[in-house]
């Protein structure tokens, strides 16, 4: 008889347990002048294979966030409340010294410059087999063969003829490659990697991004991709989590949410993606710039640029409530008393020369 139930007699489909959880984040800078808060109340949760892109301009507290995951905040920077997991296990009230394990084993980081991952003293064999043997209980010899094979997958042509050949050897391009390589060499279950292709021309960006998602998407790995480019978040991610002055203002699926951004801000970053911008007439530009740390305004953070703000978002702070396909912090969506939005305040076009922060 088979042991597999009948669909009447399976229970719904349990979600599965994400790889990683962050709950009511708060990242505190203490000062001469106060205390800045760099992120408040920031939560969201990453499924295994999922990559989410967290997007927002410079200065919005994206890689802050990815700092505090792998506890690399500037001193004295701290995390003054919230909760990180990863696979159900709290991680952020680690000492180092239990932490230490933890990043390249099962949390794999990949940064701008490939330069600051790679060692310039060792050949790229070295650094691979030394990542492996060092996680993982491996020979000289089967650490070899892996990092042949990894170097292969992540498209290095002719790999044991590059084994020894040293970081300056190769291009930008070449380089993230090993990062990559490198960064996945322990089979982490999360990938943070912050701008990983920024600083590579945009021929060889697509390719590298394309490549991440392949290898992640096959190993089931949680990637958390950060980045100011809505262009790249719309190539790779499933998910999108947009960022404003330390807060976590959108999150939702990524079609859903470049069709149908639900928060004014992320309606002003669709401008930043040429194809889209086509396709929506409600763009605009935004005005202003995203404020200091030290000078967040109360209430809603964007109401000083935003097209729509009125009296109560400038003493009412919304939190992410439904809007859409995802969450939206922004009272335009408050389910019981949803602000009107303020015709004729959109008709301006965007200003593309403005739409790209490099
Ligand atoms: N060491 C630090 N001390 C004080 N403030 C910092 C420090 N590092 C970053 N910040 C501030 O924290 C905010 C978020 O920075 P960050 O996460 O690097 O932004 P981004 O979204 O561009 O990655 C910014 O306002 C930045 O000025
Ligand atoms: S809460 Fe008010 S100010 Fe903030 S984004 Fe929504 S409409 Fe604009
Ligand atoms: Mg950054």
């Amino acid at each position: 008889m088979s042991s597999i139930p009948s669909s009447a007699e399976r229970s719904p489909a349990a979600a599965p347990e994400p790889v990683l959880s962050v709950r009511h984040l708060r990242v505190e800078f203490p000062t001469r002048h106060g205390t800045l808060v760099a992120l408040d109340d920031v939560s969201f949760a990453i499924a295994p294979g999922e990559v989410l892109g967290v997007v927002g301009e410079s200065g919005a507290g994206k890689s802050m966030t990815g700092n505090a995951v792998i506890q690399l905040l500037e001193p004295p920077g701290r995390i003054a409340d919230g909760e990180i997991h990863l696979q159900g296990r709290r991680i952020d009230n680690l000492a180092e010294d239990d932490f230490v394990p933890l990043r390249g084993r099962h949390i794999g980081m990949i940064f701008q410059d490939p330069l600051t991952s790679l060692n310039p003293l060792f050949s790229i064999g070295d650094q691979l087999i030394e990542t492996l043997r060092t996680h993982l209980p491996l020979s000289e010899k089967q650490a070899r063969e892996r990092a042949l094979a990894l170097l292969s997958e992540v498209g290095i042509p002719a790999p044991e003829t590059r084994l020894d050949s040293y970081p300056h050897q190769f291009s930008g391009g070449m380089r993230q490659r090993v990062v990559i390589a490198l960064a996945l060499a322990a089979e982490p279950e999360l990938i943070i990697a912050d701008e990983p292709t920024t600083a590579l021309d945009v021929s060889v960006q697509a390719q590298i991004l394309a490549l991440l998602k392949r290898l992640c998407a096959e190993r089931g790995t949680a990637v958390m991709l950060v980045t100011h480019d809505m262009g790249v978040i719309a190539e790779t991610a499933d998910r999108v989590a947009v960022m404003y002055a330390g807060r976590l203002i959108e999150i939702g699926p990524v079609n859903a949410v470049i069709r149908a951004p639900q928060h004014p801000y992320t309606e002003g970053l669709m401008a930043s993606i040429p194809a889209v911008e086509h396709d929506l007439e409600r763009l605009y530009q935004i005005e202003g710039a995203m404020p200091r740390l030290a000078a967040i305004p109360p209430g809603c953070p964007f109401h000083p640029r935003c097209p729509h703000a009125q009296a109560r978002c400038e003493r009412e702070r919304p939190d992410l409530m439904p809007a859409g396909q995802g969450q939206a912090a922004c009272w335009l969506h408050d389910p019981d008393d949803p602000l009107p939005r303020r015709a004729g305040s959109e008709k301006a076009r965007p200003r593309r020369e403005n739409a790209h922060e490099r």
